[in-house]
């Protein structure tokens, strides 16, 4: 039997930047073999990908499909028609997983303004605006809930490779995660972040796999010596951040990579 923290059923979750191949698709089949009702987002251009994550036999079978919905984090209206269109048809929200994310790999002094403040609007003020629409469902539906976002091992430190635009944006995903759950926390909401280390194969970390030296330091990074696989070593921290285990964590940083962070 299943410990009751982590029975998510009769629950609804949202996970945003769903489509196939990376960490969203991960959480939406974790949040489903939990007993989650799902509903998955992502980009217009990625629907055929968020189709083959919503493609869930067991869940289906349970009476459980997922739902999907095309969203871009960037713009105001469409996350607010994201969660209008999800409580229409599950008819409540339980949990927000944002996994929606970029990355630029560029050296400063070859980066420009507009690649810098796309990063930044897509990882920063993607996930304060999808925070902000899940905290005005969840405090209207006044059940309490969840919300986790996604930084990286990089929240508060930075790495070899040049990404100044990606290490910004993260490190800002941590207070937002603190400034929501500040402010969410007297209604019962729990707004925390996980922060992977390197996951891969990923769409995000495809470029490593041409990198075999590097993809070999990063695993020899961590104290358990490898990467981490999404398909194993990501959907428990995520259940626990999404579910009720995570009931007196709130405004939490819980790094998943290894004990990268911890040397
Ligand atoms: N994979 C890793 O090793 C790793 C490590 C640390 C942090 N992360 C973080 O985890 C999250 C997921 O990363 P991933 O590796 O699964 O990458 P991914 O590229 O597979 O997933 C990111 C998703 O975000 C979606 N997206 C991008 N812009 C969007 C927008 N404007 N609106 C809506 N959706 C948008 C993409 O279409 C994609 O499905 C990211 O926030 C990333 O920074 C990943």
């Amino acid at each position: 039997m299943v410990n009751p923290a982590f029975d998510l059923t009769g629950q609804v979750a949202l996970v945003v930047g769903a489509a196939a191949g990376g960490l969203g698709e991960v959480a939406a089949r974790a949040l489903a073999g939990a007993g989650a009702r799902v509903a998955v987002a992502d980009l217009p251009s990625r629907a055929a990908d968020l189709a083959a994550t919503a493609r869930d036999p067991a869940a289906a079978a349970q009476g459980r499909a997922a739902s999907t919905h095309e969203v871009d984090v960037t713009d105001e209206a469409s996350v607010a028609a994201l969660f209008g269109a999800v409580i229409a048809e599950h008819g409540r929200l339980d949990a927000v997983v944002n996994a929606a994310g970029v990355m630029l790999r560029k050296p400063y002094d070859e980066t420009s303004v507009e690649e810098f403040e796309r990063v930044v609007r897509v990882n920063l003020t993607g996930t304060w605006l999808v925070g902000r629409e899940a905290g005005r469902a969840l405090t209207r539906q006044g059940s309490g809930g969840r919300i986790v976002n996604l930084t990286t091992v990089y929240a508060e430190r930075v790495g070899p490779v040049p990404e100044s635009a990606y290490y910004s944006s993260k490190a800002g995903v941590v207070n937002v995660t603190r400034a929501l759950a500040a402010e969410l926390g007297p209604h019962g909401v729990n707004v925390n972040c996980l922060a992977p280390g390197v996951f891969y194969p990923t769409q995000m970390t495809a470029a490593l796999g041409a990198d075999p030296d590097r993809l070999r330091w990063f695993g020899e990074r961590t104290m358990l010596g490898r990467l981490g696989d999404p398909a194993t070593d990501f959907a428990g921290p995520l259940l626990l951040l999404a579910g009720p285990a995570a009931s007196y964590m709130t405004g939490q940083v819980v790094y998943v990579d290894g004990g990268w962070s911890a040397w």
